[in-house]
């Protein structure tokens, strides 16, 4: 199959190398030039473990290619990709669709012969509705389809995510696309990975209520955590006593500073909105956004607690940015909260990431950035772990408390065990356990 991704980023990268490892023909798509020219020189212009292998070797057996040119990638493929961003709307929460309506103009100028357009981005239901009017309207000609295709990998496993699915999603009534789909994931099928066959609409809402139900996932234990600290009990034996029972599931119940990253809080609210607007509001997801907008920062004053109630003219160190480990995403993460309700409070922060510190020095001001975490703790007042980076976990206590000023640990997201950290006379304060 010819491929054309329109979007070059987490998600159109990932999912047009993994595709031209399956041996399809892909051409990568971005209208940002210097991303393009970043991935012409080889080098990757995100941080994604295996990526730079994967996109290597399809660029070498010459499956892979890039371009700014959409007319050219577009005019040779059977099936073009939109993986563009669809972030919040500034001001009401909606998705902000402009990109994907850009892409689906731009696409419907360049089609030749039977086409299937297929929507990755995440998009509220009924922009395919939208996406196919617009190319009718550009081009009344056209021999297309449009599909949703809704995308499920995380960011830091996404090539094992694309390419072992738990299941494939593909959204379209029309035999001939459905056909197609089938033609691009083969390589998926022959490896039994479940694809559903269902409507447009339904494929499009599916991948809004799978991460409206993640996210209420991790909020439901971030509140029984905070219950747990105020009875005595702890919340890590309460998520292994509930996720053992398989209605239920262990993943996702593992209790921290609150979720974020490029897609729960802006699908959570698109999703509210979508509901509203078609007045059957979803309540739940409506409750599970209020609390964790209101959580991270509560992380903050959770830290100023745990120096006393004051972090005025103290040097506060932060290990961990991004908005989980193995990605250099800096969108939405708890991080930024935290920090600025520190800064706010008069702290000075220091903070050290492997991955993200340079994406973070463009979102946050007035911070110091470390070259690894001896180095981020020296001198200072207390250490918050934000994000759970494997380097992070078997750090040398004795050196950490050697280096810091006063022994405070704020471990937020459970890396460390209670009694080995009062062995070791830190004053040790952590998620959901006393
Ligand atoms: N990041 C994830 O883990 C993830 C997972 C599943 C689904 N998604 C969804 O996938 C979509 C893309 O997310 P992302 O994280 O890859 O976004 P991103 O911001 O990393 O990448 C989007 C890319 O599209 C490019 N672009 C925008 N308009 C374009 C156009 N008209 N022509 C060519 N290129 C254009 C941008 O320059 C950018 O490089 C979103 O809808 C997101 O919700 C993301």
């Amino acid at each position: 199959m010819r491929i054309a991704m329109i979007g070059s980023g987490y998600v159109g990268l990932v999912s047009g190398a993994c595709f031209a490892d399956f041996g399809h023909e892909v051409c990568c798509v971005d209208k940002d030039p210097s991303k393009i020219e970043a991935l012409n020189r080889g080098e990757i212009p995100i941080f994604e473990p295996g990526l730079d292998d994967l996109v290597a070797n399809n660029v070498r057996e010459g499956r892979l290619t890039f371009t700014t040119n959409l007319p050219d990638a577009v005019r040779n493929a059977e099936a073009v990709f939109i993986a563009v961003g669809t972030p919040s709307r500034r001001g009401d929460g909606h998705a902000d669709l402009s990109y994907v309506y850009q892409a689906a103009r731009d696409i419907a100028g360049a089609i030749s012969g039977y086409t299937v357009v297929v929507t990755k981005s995440t998009v509220p239901v009924g922009t395919g509705d939208e996406v196919e009017r617009i190319i009718r309207e550009t081009r009344p000609d056209a021999d297309f389809s449009v599909v949703s295709n809704p995308e499920f990998l995380r960011e830091g496993a996404a090539i094992t995510d694309f390419k072992r699915p738990d299941r494939i999603v593909i959204g379209t009534d029309e035999v001939r696309a459905q056909n197609v789909m089938n033609e691009v994931y083969r390589p998926l099928y022959l490896n039994q990975s479940p694809v559903l066959a269902m409507s447009r609409r339904t494929a499009e809402l599916t991948k809004y209520a799978a991460n409206a139900f993640l996210a209420t996932k991790i909020t439901f234990i971030n509140e029984i955590a905070d219950l747990c600290e105020q009875v005595g009990a702890n919340v890590q034996d309460v998520a292994r006593g509930i996720g053992l029972d398989n209605r239920i599931g262990a993943k996702f119940l593992n209790a921290g500073p609150g979720y974020g990253g490029s897609c729960f809080p802006k699908d959570t609210l698109a999703l509210i909105k979508t509901a509203q607007d078609y007045e059957a509001p979803i309540r739940i997801v409506e409750t599970v956004a209020a609390v964790n907008s209101q959580r991270k920062r509560a992380m903050g004053r959770k830290v100023i607690a745990a120096c006393g109630g004051s972090v005025r003219d103290k040097t506060i160190a932060v290990l961990g940015l991004t908005f989980k480990p193995n990605t250099d995403d800096m969108r939405d993460a708890p991080s930024l909260d935290i920090i600025t309700a520190l800064q706010d409070a008069g702290a000075r922060v220091r903070a050290y990431d492997p991955e993200g510190m340079e994406a973070a020095s463009s979102m946050l001001t007035n911070v110091e950035y470390a070259k690894d975490a001896y180095d981020c703790v020296r001198g200072a007042d207390a250490l918050v772990i934000v994000t759970e980076w494997d380097m992070f976990r078997a750090l040398d206590l004795k050196r950490l408390k050697a280096a810091l000023a006063e022994p405070v640990v704020v471990d937020l997201r459970n890396v460390y065990r209670p009694e080995e950290m009062d062995r070791n006379g830190f004053t040790y304060v952590s998620i959901g356990r006393v």
